[in-house]
């Protein structure tokens, strides 16, 4: 029998791993039912084969769900604090947006919107459903994640891909997720609660938990720009 070539890739596997990346989506309803921790466990510790620069491994993790979600939540929305007027961090978004960014802004905007049917000036319901974010679209499990201050951009592209492997390992385990840029500007609120110290910044959170397919909001589908858009192929 011939070695199979180790550099060519199953089509079983390519079709897995690539339906892995594709099916994961913002999910923002989630059914009540429960992860085990020893999945959570599992899924975090895979997402820690991330690569990391000089393997630093920047990344921290605080995973919440029943009573320590709700207080979560509670210290957010009891706050009063309103999203116009909370200040992260650090700037996830640019100070002004510009095309092709805007245009892409505001169609995913608008279709989750069109979804649930909140017409275009329906700023109470904007708000509503911006608050969603902060009982985790009702998730049974809140995650937030910091950053040591101190480590400097190159540990924030690591980050990026820790994150994305938890989104992909959580859809290999039949599970959605929400990344949450939404609780950043909330740190104040979210420190005393989770004990996380001054020298962490809080980078986001991430709702973890089964789709509720019932939903309108899930029904989103965003779009990609062609390849051909956005690399450049030189010969
Ligand atoms: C780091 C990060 C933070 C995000 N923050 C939020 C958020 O706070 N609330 C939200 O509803 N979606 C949030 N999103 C989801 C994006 O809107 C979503 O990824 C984008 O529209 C593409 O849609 P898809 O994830 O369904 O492919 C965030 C995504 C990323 C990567």
């Amino acid at each position: 029998m011939l070695a199979r070539d180790k550099n060519k890739p199953l089509l079983d596997e390519t079709a897995t791993v690539d339906e892995a990346i594709t099916s994961r989506r913002s999910v923002r309803a989630f059914l009540p039912d429960a992860v085990p921790e020893s999945m959570i466990r599992e899924i975090l510790d895979v997402s820690s084969w991330a690569p990391s620069g000089t393997n630093m491994q920047p990344w921290r993790v605080y995973v919440t769900s029943g009573e320590t979600r709700e207080r979560v939540s509670r210290a957010i929305l009891d706050s009063g604090l309103r999203a116009e007027h909370a200040r992260g961090e650090y700037k996830y978004y640019p100070d002004k947006f510009f095309e092709p960014y805007y245009a892409r802004r505001r169609a995913v905007g608008y279709a989750l919107y069109g979804h649930l049917g909140i017409g275009k000036r329906d700023v109470d319901q904007m708000r509503a459903q911006h608050d969603r974010n902060f009982v985790f679209f009702d998730a049974p499990v809140g995650m937030i994640f910091t950053i040591d201050r101190r480590l400097n951009q190159g540990s924030w592209v690591d980050y990026g891909m820790f994150l994305q492997n938890i989104m992909i390992a959580a859809r290999a385990r039949g599970l959605h997720t929400c990344p949450q840029a939404a609780f950043a500007p909330y740190h104040q609120q979210i420190r005393p609660v989770l004990g996380i110290t001054d020298d962490e910044i809080v980078v986001c959170g991430m709702a973890l938990g089964y789709e509720d397919a019932s939903k309108p909001e899930n029904r989103l589908r965003t779009e990609r720009a062609p390849v051909d858009d956005w690399a450049v192929f030189s010969r």
